[in-house]
Parts: structure tokens; C-alpha cells; sequence
């Protein structure tokens, strides 16, 4: 009887269970008899492996509603950098009659799959993977989504909505970090969804422009361009804050991949610090009579710095002294009386969260459900008919609403993925303030 091992490596994502209940389900329809493997690649290795079908469909259907993997994961580098590991793997899975995976994960499980499959080759042993795309970060390239992506991204939702509460009380700016250690689908797919006023990904074309224009100083240009309108609605709802105005939309919401807030030096709590003295250098300039709304930042600096700013402010409470001198090394244009003033009383106040492992986990998305249901099946209906060569790597890929089975030739083109770049564009245009004179033309939460 054809053996099927099935295994879940690397980050898990929720559905992965719906995956493995629907492959077991499908072999033991066909047939075939299905082995879990525990703790992906190191299972192989350890032969963790799990030889009773009824506990492993029973397993896997007990836990569809819950995130994580019920087969359990690692990460598993010496799988990766060690050749003698892998062809441990191999003799285990030999010596067990298995020459027929489904392996559910993401790009480094892929590329895991392919380097074994290439070993397999070599020694002449038979080896057939069918891989089903599983990561939150929808990064895998040739298929539309990937298990846990649509899950992930609804989690961030609700927790972007919740963030919204408090922007929309307080007139604060909100950054919220979100997962994707090298991409931006997450961030820019919830930024969209959940309204946000700017999105900070790493593959960003309007960054790439502004790079080009602003040579020298490019990251500051960035920030500056997108904070400007965000500290201009925080400058309104200040000026209205007595209550007369009550529909005035005050807060905003960064949404930033993490792949971006780990190349800035500092992380999130420097870019938090970045608004806020983007905020600093708006006010002041409002303060000199100059309107920062069409200056580049590279001018705002130079134009604070031919100012006459004055302040009646002469003492600077000693709990500021700090603050004062750390943001006058920035701006020492602007008189620290100055800085003082805006201390006190903040035009922009920025806090941050960062979502983290909680998008990794709670009950699937009807849409991630259907998903894995659906390539679990495929993935072992194409393994019961292996294509005539000694070894093959194929992927479950949804296009266009299809499940479709890929031959993995190049896997360049399989472990990487661009962004919809209209997306982002979208996004950038929602989310600018359009108001005409009318009814309602004081309120802004549109
Ligand atoms: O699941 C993918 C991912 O969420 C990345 O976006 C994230 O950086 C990474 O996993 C972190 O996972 P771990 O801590 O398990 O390496």
C-alpha cells in the first residue's frame, strides 16, 4: 500500500490543521495509508512519527478550529546546514517504505523540500512532495494566497479597530506593527482593509520615488511626506478641540510591515520618535507664520532655521530639561523655550504596538478553512498519481479561484512574491482628506 507522510515545518499558520485532516481524509479514501510526521523536518531525523490513521484524523479534525499544528513544528537549522541530517531523513524514510510527502509551509520549508528531493535523486531513492503553501506572510510566489494568510490578516483587523478607538479618542497617531519578516502582504492587505492613513512595506514604490528625488536624506523625505497631512488633521482637531466639532476625525493609524521597522535603526520607537519631531518642526514653522503643507523636508529644516522664534516660556520645568536637550541636538534652530512650549502641551502625541505571534494563532477564516480543505485533497490525490521520474516537487497553488498542482522547476519563482502595487495606491488615495464646501464640510470621516 502507498505510504503518505505528511508534515507541517517551519512558522506555523492557522489551517494547517484543516490541511491535515483533509489529506488524511483524502488518502484514506483513496486507499492509501497516511503516517504523521511531529516536529516537521526533525521528525524525519528523530522518526517522531505518528503510524495510526484513526488518532491522526482524529487529531487533526479535533483542532480545525484552532490555530497551530497538531503534528507541532521547529525550526530546525541544523536540517538546513547540515547534509548528514538530511540524509538521516533519508534513511528513515527509506527504511519506513516513504517515498511520498505532503509538506505544508512556507519558503524555507520549501526550499527544505527541494534540497531533499535533490539528495534523494543522487542516491537513487524515490521521492515524491507535494507542498502545500502555508505562512501568513503570503509570501510564496505562483499562488494567489496561502494557508493562514486571510486568517492573520482578519486578526490584525480586529486588533487595528480596537487601536482605531483609542487614535479616534485622543488625536494620538498610532503605529501598529504587523508580521512579515521580509515581505509587506500582511501590512499592506489590513492597512487597506482597516483603513489606515499610511503603510510603510519594504517592496514601497512611492519610497523608491521619493529615494530618487531626495538623494542624501531619503528616509526622513519619506517620513516627512507621509506624516505632513496626518500632523495637519492633528493641527485641526487641535484648533476645534473645545468640543465644539465633534465630528472632526482626529487620530491616525500607521500600519507598518515588520520587515521595514527592523531595518530602521531604533525599530518602531525610532520612527514613533521621527513623527513626533516631524510634528515639532510643523508646529514651529506654523508658529513662525511659514505653512509646512508644501515644503520638503530638506526646506522645513532650512526655513526653521531662518526663523525668529520667540517664547514667552523662560523657564523650562526641570522634568523637560532632558527632553529639551535631546530634541534641541535635533532642531537646533529652534530655541529651547520652544521646544519647551510644545512639550507641554504636544501637537502630535505617537504611541506604538506591535501585533506579533497573536496573528499566528485563533480559529481559521471560513476562507483559510476552504483553502486547506481543499489543497490537503489535492496535494494527495496528484501524490497517488507520481509522474514517471525517480523524484518530483510539486505545489498546491490557488490561481484565480483554482486550485491548481505546479511543477517546482525554478524555485526562485516559487519563494518569492511582488505586492499589488495598486493596492497601495488605493490605499494612499482613500487615505486622503477630500473636503468641499457644503453640508458636513467641517467633518473629516471620509
Ligand atoms: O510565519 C512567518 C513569520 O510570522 C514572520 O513574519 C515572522 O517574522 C516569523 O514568522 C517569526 O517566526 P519565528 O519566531 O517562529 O521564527
Amino acid at each position: 500500500m502507498k505510504r503518505i507522510a505528511i508534515l507541517t515545518p517551519g512558522g506555523d499558520a492557522p489551517g494547517e490543521n484543516a490541511a491535515i485532516w483533509s489529506a488524511t481524509k483524502t488518502a484514506l479514501e483513496q486507499g492509501l495509508f497516511p503516517v504523521g510526521v511531529l516536529w516537521g523536518f526533525r521528525g524525519l531525523v528523530e522518526q517522531d512519527f505518528i503510524e495510526n490513521p484513526n488518532l491522526l484524523q482524529h487529531l487533526a479534525w479535533l483542532k480545525i478550529n484552532s490555530g497551530g499544528t497538531v503534528l507541532r513544528t521547529a525550526r530546525y537549522r541544523r536540517f538546513r546546514e547540515d547534509p548528514s541530517v538530511r540524509q538521516t531523513a533519508l534513511d528513515n524514510l527509506q527504511s519506513r517504505n516513504l517515498h511520498h510527502l505532503v509538506i505544508i509551509g512556507g519558503n524555507g520549508s520549501l526550499s527544505g523540500a527541494v534540497t531533499l528531493a535533490k539528495e534523494a535523486e543522487q542516491r537513487e531513492q524515490p521521492l515524491h512532495i507535494v507542498f502545500i503553501p502555508a505562512t501568513i506572510d503570503n509570501d510564496l510566489g505562483q499562488t494567489d494566497y496561502s494557508i493562514g494568510f486571510d486568517s492573520a490578516v482578519n486578526v490584525a483587523l480586529e486588533a487595528i479597530e480596537k487601536v482605531r478607538d483609542h487614535a479616534e479618542s485622543s488625536g494620538r497617531m498610532l503605529i501598529v506593527q504587523v508580521m512579515g519578516a521580509q515581505h509587506g502582504q500582511i501590512a499592506l492587505e489590513v492597512g487597506l482593509s482597516a483603513r489606515a492613513d499610511a503603510i510603510l512595506i519594504p517592496e514601497n514604490a512611492f519610497f523608491q520615488e521619493v529615494i530618487k528625488e531626495y538623494e542624501g536624506q531619503p528616509w526622513e523625505e519619506f517620513l516627512w511626506q507621509i506624516s505632513r497631512p496626518l500632523i495637519a488633521r492633528a493641527n485641526r482637531f487641535r484648533q476645534m478641540r473645545n468640543g465644539r466639532e465633534a465630528g472632526v476625525r482626529a487620530g491616525s493609524i500607521l500600519v507598518v510591515a515588520e520587515a521595514v521597522a527592523e531595518k530602521i535603526e531604533g525599530g518602531l520607537k525610532a520612527l514613533a520618535q521621527q513623527m513626533e519631531q516631524n510634528a515639532l518642526l510643523y508646529w514651529a514653522l506654523l508658529k513662525g507664520g511659514e505653512n509646512p503643507d508644501h515644503l520638503s523636508y530638506r526646506e522645513a529644516v532650512a526655513r526653521s532655521r531662518q526663523m525668529e522664534l520667540s517664547s514667552s516660556l523662560s523657564i523650562i520645568p526641570k522634568d523637560l530639561k532632558n527632553s529639551v536637550q535631546n530634541l534641541y541636538c535635533s532642531f537646533p534652530a529652534l530655541p529651547p523655550p520652544v521646544i519647551a512650549e510644545y512639550l507641554l502641551d504636544p501637537l502630535l502625541e505617537v504611541r506604538t504596538v506591535v501585533l506579533g505571534y497573536i496573528q499566528r494563532g485563533g480559529s481559521p477564516t471560513a476562507f483559510t478553512r476552504d483553502l486547506a480543505l481543499r489543497m490537503g485533497a489535492s496535494a494527495v490525490e496528484a501524490l497517488s498519481r507520481s509522474p514517471e521520474k525517480l523524484t518530483s516537487v510539486r505545489m498546491t497553488a490557488l490561481q484565480k479561484g483554482e486550485v491548481k498542482i505546479l511543477e517546482v522547476k525554478h524555485l526562485e519563482d516559487f519563494i518569492q512574491k511582488g505586492v499589488d502595487q495598486s493596492r497601495y495606491y488605493l490605499a494612499s488615495l482613500l487615505a486622503k482628506t477630500h473636503r468641499l464646501e457644503g453640508p458636513f464640510s467641517s467633518w473629516e470621516g471620509d
